[in-house]
């Protein structure tokens, strides 16, 4: 029932850290997709909220595409059970109904979308982060370069100008839908430095470091960023708190434990005067037996 025709072709493939499939959109009616069973009703209603077929299509195409990858690698048994799920700049993550366990876990996931093709990726790792972008070559990108270019931009064996600004341009589009801010964090800010043909160490707005690669279809520069392993491993500590908010929490602390201490002395003093057998601060039994007491 949901077998893809044609075949969804794997991209970037071995990489520990993400899972990328690269469709065609036309593959949505060479295999007969019904929107209903693939998605969950709240990607129905987003679906029935886009305008344009060809964007209606190519959105949908995403979604089968790496609901597709999730079903090969066994990671659900019904494409419903997966929902890309967007926060308010539009950065989509993974939810993914998880049966062992009964309850939803996010992942790290990416779309792109150019001309024919649609290319997705996700995190197996519930802590990772991907970017992906497919960017077709064009003669846009040499006028573009002061929009996109760092001095420290490098490549080790650049194919021609076109190629180049095609390549920094995806893989630096990839990197800011990794943060989730998307072009709004300024590609200059952006580095991309390769290191081995294909795999590139890629800096984000803040200096930090994460890992890029590519490869070509046909004329289409095909990206991935991902956060490096160690990162991947643990959610990023929280911000350390500010000096001021520190030691109002420190002074919030010390009063509470002075009141603790004195609650608990009350307490004490009152068990200690209470008859035997009595709970403390048990008033209503106290009283009781200090009534049989003076009866008595
Ligand atoms: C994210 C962005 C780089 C996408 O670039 P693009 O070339 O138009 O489109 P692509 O096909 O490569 O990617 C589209 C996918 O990016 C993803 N995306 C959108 N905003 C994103 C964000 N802030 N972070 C990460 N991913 C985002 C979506 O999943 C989208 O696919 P979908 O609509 O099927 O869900 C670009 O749209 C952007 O910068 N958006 C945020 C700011 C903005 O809207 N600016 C207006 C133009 S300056």
């Amino acid at each position: 029932m949901f077998e893809l025709q044609p075949h969804l072709r794997a991209a970037m493939s071995g990489d520990p850290d993400f899972r990328a499939v690269l469709w065609e959109v036309g593959g949505l009616e060479k295999s007969r997709v019904d929107p209903a069973l693939w998605l969950a009703p709240e990607e129905l209603v987003e679906m029935e909220a886009l305008r344009g077929e060809k964007r209606r299509r190519e959105w949908l195409a995403a979604r089968v595409a790496l609901k597709g990858l999730l079903l090969a690698d066994g990671v659900v048994a019904a494409p419903a059970t997966a929902i890309v799920r967007k926060d308010a700049a539009g950065a989509p993550r993974l939810v993914v109904y998880e049966p062992d366990t009964g309850r939803y876990e996010v992942r790290g996931c990416s779309i792109s979308h150019s001309g024919a093709y649609v290319l997705c990726a996700y995190t197996p790792g519930r802590h990772g982060r991907v970017g992906v972008d497919i960017e077709r070559r064009t003669w846009r990108m040499l006028y573009l370069r002061r929009k996109y270019a760092n001095k420290a931009d490098r490549l080790l064996d650049p194919p021609d100008s076109i190629g180049a600004g095609t390549l920094v341009w995806s893989l630096k589009e990839s990197l800011s839908k990794l943060v989730g801010t998307g072009m709004g964090c300024g590609f200059p800010k952006l580095v991309c430095n390769e290191t081995e043909p294909g795999r590139c160490e890629m800096f984000d707005p803040a200096g930090a470091p994460h890992r890029g690669r590519y490869e070509w279809l046909e004329r289409y520069a095909l990206t991935a960023v991902a956060d490096p392993p160690d990162a991947a491993a643990a959610p990023a500590p929280p911000p350390r708190r500010g000096l001021l908010e520190r030691l109002a929490r420190k002074r919030r602390l010390k009063r509470l434990r002075r009141e603790r201490a004195m609650r608990e002395r009350e307490a004490a003093k009152e068990t200690a005067g209470a008859p035997e057998g009595a709970p403390a601060g048990d008033w209503c039994n106290r009283e009781e037996s200090n009534l049989h007491a003076s009866r008595h």
